[in-house]
């Protein structure tokens, strides 16, 4: 379906958290789009304000000034129950620290965002199950996510992320707490997803990784100092 919007849209985006006496102003002025498809790093030091932007990229957070239009929607105007339904249909995120429910099974973990979109239980075992075939796990469903490896538990995370078809998979340092195979090997699956059309938004501290994605943004003390394409197409590992 042809759009004439960008997906993401942010204008002269500030987020300033006032703590006590000091305000922080974590992000100063940020402007930019994103259309469908894409495959971004966000890359930047420590404090510059990266997960800032990405937890008001996925709806958990929004900006002090400045507009943010998600779908050509302004997200300023909607309620916390319109963002969670957002949240729900539209955004899969994958934190560094997977973030899964420790007593449940990798498949219960999958189930959970598709229960909260209302399918049948039928439909979320059959979802589920095809999800964690997609990302290799098909012979780990029952496992409990603290018996996985990292590496497995990220994929876990992955699929339930991709669980309701999200527009846009938003991922916070997602190989940060994972060898250098394991991070290879997430990344990989980035660019199938990529190649299949899914936009990717990810954080990064390691330069390698960055280097993979199709456009890099650096981020720096709140701003954003550069924005490269990388024109020629990344190796494509599928
Ligand atoms: N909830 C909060 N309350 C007050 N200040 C905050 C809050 N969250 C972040 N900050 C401040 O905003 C700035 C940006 O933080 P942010 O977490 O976005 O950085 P980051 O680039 O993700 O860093 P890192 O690479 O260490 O994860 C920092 O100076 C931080 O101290
Ligand atoms: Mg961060």
């Amino acid at each position: 379906m042809a759009q004439d919007f960008p997906l993401i849209k942010f204008e002269h985006v500030s987020k300033i958290y006032q703590t006590g006496e000091i305000a922080v102003r974590a992000l100063d002025d940020v402007s930019f789009t994103i259309h469908r498809g894409e495959f971004v790093a966000i890359i930047g030091q420590s404090g510059s304000g990266k997960t800032t932007l990405l937890d008001i990229l996925g709806c958990l957070n929004r900006p002090t000034e400045g507009e943010y239009q998600l779908n050509g929607q302004s997200i300023q105007t909607l309620s916390d129950h319109a963002l969670t339904t957002i949240r729900n249909q539209q955004i899969g995120f994958i934190f560094q620290t997977f973030q899964l429910l420790p007593r449940k099974t990798a498949l219960e973990n999958v189930q959970l965002p598709l229960l909260y979109a209302g399918l049948s239980r039928v439909d979320q075992r059959e979802r589920a199950l095809e999800l964690l075939t997609r990302v290799g796990l098909d012979n780990r469903t029952h496992h409990y996510t603290n018996q996985l490896s990292g590496g497995q538990q990220q994929r876990v995370a992955i699929a339930r992320a991709l669980a309701n078809k999200p527009d846009i998979v938003l991922a916070d340092e997602p190989t940060g707490n994972l060898d250098s195979q394991s991070g290879q090997d997430i990344l990989t699956m980035f660019h199938q997803l990529h190649a299949q059309g899914q936009t990717i938004i990810m954080i990064t501290h390691d330069q390698d990784i960055a280097s993979q994605a199709q456009r890099r943004i650096s981020v720096a003390d709140g701003k954003i100092v550069s924005d490269d394409q990388v024109m020629t197409s990344h190796p494509l590992m599928v």
